[in-house]
């Protein structure tokens, strides 16, 4: 039976210890380069959230060999491509899984149909099928090049190309389609965004040079690697050690530390941002886990001040600002957000649900086009209020965490798609001593 609502209820400090999920963005690339290589990738600490499953499957449907040995481990046994799949795929609330797999199977002579859940569906396809084009894949899509959509790959040429935004998603799925091109791809970026896919193609066996071109990122990778099966240890996941992390600096008495977390430079944003806010934030036994930096991260309730987010940074926070928006609430003074338009066409337009829900919660908002701004109070907000997510795992978990430590009890509707990324939630803020329950 699905749970209608989850409410989070304001009382203890929250203390402890806690590993979260290992990172999603490292989970979907290590499912697509196993089935794209030859040979056997074994995964361990594998995000086992719904959007991630989906991703599994579709691999599955392309042709790979695809087993779960244990919790969080998978061998993949790739045939070095990927086969026309006999049905559609549906990759759910998943934009990175299916913006990749888009670009991964266009490298091939195969025809395949994507679809997803009604978030999906109503999420942009055309940047990624844009540059898919010019290298010469063809598509049928619904308008505006919404899911669900029929790709045809191979015969793909060479491509220079500038991304009109900052989009890891755009960038990978270029660069997964360049592996079955006839000439090198070279994508610029307007700012850096994460670069797991850089790394995973490198470590797969693919070549590939990263330059600073006139301030800019410019990635370029030569055609026709041979990908090999290789070994991923998936570290956990930033995205979803910001919720303890928040939790444990906004509830009076609280020190919570979250183990093992991904520190690469291009995701930190958020660590970064609330550590200028004030937060007492300590990384102790930082060090190297399959090529990416990790560390465990210590929080304890802080008195936060207002920010301007420099709007440069929001690529390596871009998913934090839900988070962040919760952590501002609590703070004394302003937190201006700005350049993040990008928030408008995740998984829902999170600038105004989350504009929406905190109003709701008796926080002082002010949404813009491209941005919004909170005004804190330096006290716990109100509360008090059903927010509704519009099927969001972000915004579900970040209006639960502001209930851990508001004045009055929060309730979430559709919390069961915070399994999409972040299956463990409640059960491990109860662990801490978060008060999150049914009904
Ligand atoms: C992701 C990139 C980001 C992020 C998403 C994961 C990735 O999306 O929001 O959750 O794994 O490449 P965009 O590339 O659309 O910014």
């Amino acid at each position: 039976m699905t749970t209608a609502v989850l409410t989070a209820r304001p009382g203890a400090a929250l203390r402890g210890c806690l590993r979260v999920p290992g990172d999603k963005s490292i989970s979907h690339r290590a499912l697509i380069l196993g089935a794209l290589a030859t040979g056997r990738t074994t995964v361990t600490g594998l995000l086992e959230g719904e959007d991630v499953l989906a991703t599994a499957r579709a691999m599955q449907a392309f042709g790979a060999d695809v087993v779960r040995t244990g919790e969080g481990a998978w061998t993949m046994d790739g045939k070095g491509g990927f086969s026309e799949p006999a049905d559609v795929i549906d990759c759910g609330n998943a934009g990175t899984g299916v913006r990749l797999i888009m670009g991964a199977m266009a490298a091939f002579d195969i025809v395949a149909t994507f679809t997803g859940d009604g978030s999906l569906r109503k999420r942009p396809m055309g940047r990624v099928l844009e540059p898919l084009g010019r290298m010469g894949a063809t598509w049928i899509a619904r308008e505006g090049g919404r899911l669900p959509l029929t790709l045809k790959g191979g015969g793909l040429s060479a491509l220079t190309y500038t991304l009109p935004m900052a989009s890891a998603q755009v960038k990978s799925a270029v660069l997964l389609a360049g592996l079955g091109a006839t000439g090198p791809v070279e994508v610029t970026e307007p700012e850096p965004t994460r670069d797991h896919t850089e790394r995973m193609l490198k470590a797969f066996g693919a070549e590939l040079t990263v330059a600073d071109h006139n301030d800019r990122r410019v990635v370029t990778l030569q055609p026709g690697a041979r990908l090999t099966g290789s070994v991923v240890a998936v570290p956990a996941d930033p995205s979803s050690a910001a919720f303890p992390i928040v939790a444990a600096l906004v509830t009076p008495g609280s020190e919570v530390t979250v183990e093992g977390v991904m520190l690469n430079p291009l995701r930190t944003g958020l660590f970064d941002t609330l550590r200028e806010m004030g937060a007492d934030l300590t990384i102790t036994n930082r060090r190297d886990a399959s090529g990416e930096e990790v560390g465990d991260i210590t929080a304890r309730h802080s008195a936060l001040q207002g920010v301007i987010v420099p709007p440069g940074r929001a690529p390596s926070m871009i998913d934090e600002y839900p988070i962040l928006a919760v952590a501002a609430a609590f703070a004394a003074g302003d937190t201006v957000m700005r350049g993040i338009g990008e928030m408008r066409v995740k998984e829902s337009d999170r600038i105004a649900l989350m504009a929406a829900g905190l109003e709701a919660c008796g926080v002082d908002v002010e949404e813009e086009p491209e941005g919004f701004i909170v005004h804190g109070t330096g006290a716990a907000p109100r509360g008090g209020a059903l927010v509704e997510t519009h099927g969001d795992h972000r915004i579900a978990m970040s209006h639960l965490i502001l209930g851990l430590a508001a004045r009055e009890p929060v309730r979430v509707d559709e919390p069961g798609m915070i399994a999409t990324s972040f299956p463990t939630f409640a059960g491990l803020m109860r662990g801490l001593g978060g008060d999150i329950s049914e009904g």
